[in-house]
């Protein structure tokens, strides 16, 4: 009911105004507990994946905390993992503003942010906002790219050098190869410019793993515009090179369904009820191919508790949230949380 109004009020707002506004905010709503007026304490169901123990399902998808700043005001929401980032090797601006734009009467949100963030040196200063978070048992995930500028053909050192800056500071590491508004980034994902990707990811990884004396898990982060072969065939690489998971999806470039709303031709990713679909359909036909090889993380247009159901049942092991959090509020990690537990448990 508050959070109704909260949302009506934010809504007046241009949505990167309304964003900075709830994040330069949400440290002191959580440490004076306001934050319970709006949604309840957060629920545990413990599961356990990638070796790592999650309170429960339902995490904070990349992109909402890029700074790394408030890991833990948000983790008091709720949210069992949350995943922060995406973080580059040195600071960047992101793509000129305007840049995220709501899509309301769709339950959707396009955006053309383009990885602006604080840069990995600085993220690791600004993640120890994690602490009390993480001594709770909620569960760090570190979502890297490359930079804008940075070639397509050498994105590799990129992600290594964040790798190295990283690689000690959370529980597991995300790699996003399926942001579309990173100029070329999306065709990491043709498999001829993927093996080699993910082999050198592997092999640095396996490195400071030795270095560290710590094996980090790593989830690759797919988007939903892929042909279906292509999803299969990225999943064996995978596979091959013992990666820990697949994160499925990023958001689309897709308009289908949307094509006739107001802001809908603006450039960037739509998220949102509009990307449930096709992303639920990305988790199945991952599922059905890894057979429990790789869990699934999925994220894509969960808006009410049963689309998190609905996530699970088409092979998901976690799910994550973003543009439901907008519309539905924070009660919604709680809930589906909830659904998902008395669904393992019906
Ligand atoms: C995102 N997303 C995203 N993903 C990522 O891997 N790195 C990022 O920096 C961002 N940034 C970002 C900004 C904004 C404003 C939005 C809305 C989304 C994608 C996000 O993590 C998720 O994959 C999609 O939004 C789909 O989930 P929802 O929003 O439909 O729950």
């Amino acid at each position: 009911m508050l959070y109704k109004l909260i949302r009506s009020l934010l809504f007046k707002l241009d949505p990167e105004t309304a964003h900075h506004l709830i994040m330069g905010n949400i440290d002191w709503a959580a440490a004076t507990n306001l934050i319970r007026l709006v949604c309840p304490k957060p629920y545990r169901a413990p599961v356990e994946v990638m070796g790592l123990k999650f309170p429960n399902a339902v995490g904070l998808a990349a992109g909402m905390d890029k700074t790394g700043e408030h890991v833990s005001s948000l983790g008091d929401l709720g949210f069992g993992h949350i995943e922060a980032g995406t973080f580059t090797p040195y600071p960047q601006s992101g793509n000129p503003k305007p840049r995220l734009w709501r899509l309301i009467p769709a339950e959707g949100v396009i955006n053309h942010m383009g990885f602006n963030n604080c840069g990995a040196d600085q993220a690791i200063e600004n993640l120890n906002s994690a602490r009390p978070f993480r001594a709770q048992g909620g569960i760090l995930g570190i979502n890297i790219g490359k930079q804008n500028s940075t070639p397509v053909e050498d994105a590799l050192p990129d992600y290594q050098k964040c790798m190295q800056k990283l690689y000690g500071v959370g529980d597991y590491l995300a790699i996003d190869i399926s942001c579309p508004n990173t100029p070329g980034l999306t065709r990491l994902q043709e498999v001829d410019a993927l093996e080699p990707l993910v082999k050198g990811i592997a092999e640095e990884r396996d490195r400071l793993a030795a270095e560290y004396g710590r094996r980090v898990p790593i989830t690759i982060k797919i988007g939903p515009d892929l042909a279906d072969d292509t999803i299969l065939a990225m999943s064996d690489l995978f596979v091959k090179y013992q990666m820990d998971a697949v994160t499925a999806t990023n958001t689309t470039v897709s308009r289908v369904g949307v094509a006739d709303l107001e802001k809908s031709n603006n450039p960037g990713g739509l998220s949102g009820k509009p990307l449930f679909e096709r992303s639920t359909e990305v988790v199945r036909i991952l599922a059905d191919h890894l057979k429990g090889e790789l869990p699934i993380i999925a994220v894509g247009g969960i808006i009410r508790a049963d689309d998190a159901v609905a996530k699970m049942q088409a092979g998901a092991s976690l799910v994550q949230l973003y543009t439901g959090f907008i519309y539905t509020g924070p009660e919604l990690i709680a809930q589906c949380a909830r659904a998902i537990a008395d669904w393992q448990n019906r």
